[in-house]
C-alpha cells in the first residue's frame, strides 16, 4: 500500500499523548495531521467569541445558524515544520488551547450538528490519503475503513501524574488528586455521551503507552504500517 494513500485512525482518551505521537509519525512519513479535537476548539472558540455560550450555556439555535461561517483549516508553519490551526483565516493555534476554550469544548462538541459538521470537513481533508487524523471517532465514524486503527490508552494516575509534572514545569502548584479525578471525569463524559461516545472499534489495535517512551510508540506504530504493508 502507497503510502501517500495511506488513512490512519488514532483515538483514545483525553491526555494519553494522542496528537504527540500522530505529529511524530506525520513527520516520520511526510504525511498530514489532522488534528480533529482542534476543530471542535475552533467552533468552540466562535461560539464564545459571538456569546452563543454564556454561563456555559450554549445558544444551539444561533450556533447551527453559523456553522457555514465557521471555515477551519490547517496551515504549515515552515519554521516550527508544524500544521497549525485557522478559524476564518486567523492563526488560532494558541487561543484554542486556552482555559475557557477547554472548559467548554466538550458540551460544543457532544452536539450532533455539530459533529455532523464537522465530520464532512473531516472526511473532505482526509479522502486522498496520506494522513493521520486524532480524535475519539475516527475509526468508528469518520473513517471506517481506515488502514490502520489505533486506540490508545494508558491508566488515568499515569496521565494524570504526566499533566501534574507538565504543570509543575510551567511553575504551577497543581493537586495531584484534583488532576486525576478530573480525568477520570473526562473518561466518563466521553464514554458515555449519546452522540458518538468513545469507543474502541472492532478492527482496532491497542496501544498503551504507560511504560513507553515517544520513541517507543512510534516505533510500535511503524511497525504496524510495515505489517499492512506485507499483508497488502
Ligand atoms: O483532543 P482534544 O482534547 O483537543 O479534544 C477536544 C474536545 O473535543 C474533547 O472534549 C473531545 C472532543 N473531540 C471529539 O468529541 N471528537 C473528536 N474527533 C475529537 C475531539
Amino acid at each position: 500500500k502507497d503510502i501517500r494513500s495511506i488513512i490512519i485512525a488514532i483515538d483514545g482518551h483525553s491526555s494519553c499523548g494522542k496528537s504527540t505521537v500522530a505529529r511524530d509519525l506525520a513527520k516520520m512519513l511526510n504525511i498530514a495531521y489532522i488534528d480533529t479535537g482542534a476543530m471542535y476548539r475552533a467552533v468552540t472558540l466562535f461560539a464564545l467569541r459571538q456569546n452563543m455560550i454564556v454561563d456555559g450555556k450554549i445558544n444551539e439555535e444561533q450556533l447551527r445558524n453559523n456553522l457555514e461561517n465557521i471555515v477551519i483549516d490547517f496551515r504549515l508553519n515552515p519554521d516550527k515544520k508544524l500544521n497549525e490551526t485557522y478559524l476564518n483565516g486567523e492563526n488560532v493555534e494558541e487561543k484554542i488551547r486556552s482555559l475557557e476554550v477547554s472548559n467548554n469544548v466538550s458540551p460544543i462538541s457532544a452536539l450532533g450538528f455539530v459533529r455532523k459538521h464537522l465530520v464532512a470537513l473531516q472526511r473532505r481533508m482526509g479522502e486522498k490519503g496520506g494522513v493521520v487524523l486524532d480524535g475519539r471517532d475516527i475509526g468508528t465514524v469518520v473513517f471506517p475503513n481506515a488502514d490502520l486503527k489505533i486506540f490508545m490508552t494508558a491508566s488515568p494516575e499515569i496521565r494524570a501524574k504526566r499533566r501534574y509534572d507538565e504543570m509543575v514545569a510551567k511553575g504551577l502548584t497543581p493537586k495531584f488528586e484534583e488532576i486525576l479525578e478530573n480525568i477520570k471525569e473526562r473518561d466518563k463524559i466521553d464514554s458515555t455521551r449519546s452522540e458518538s461516545p468513545l469507543k474502541q472499534a472492532d478492527d482496532a489495535l491497542v496501544l498503551d503507552n504507560s511504560h513507553m517512551t515517544r520513541r517507543e510508540q512510534l516505533e510500535w506504530i511503524l511497525n504496524k504500517i510495515n505489517d499492512i504493508d506485507k499483508s497488502a
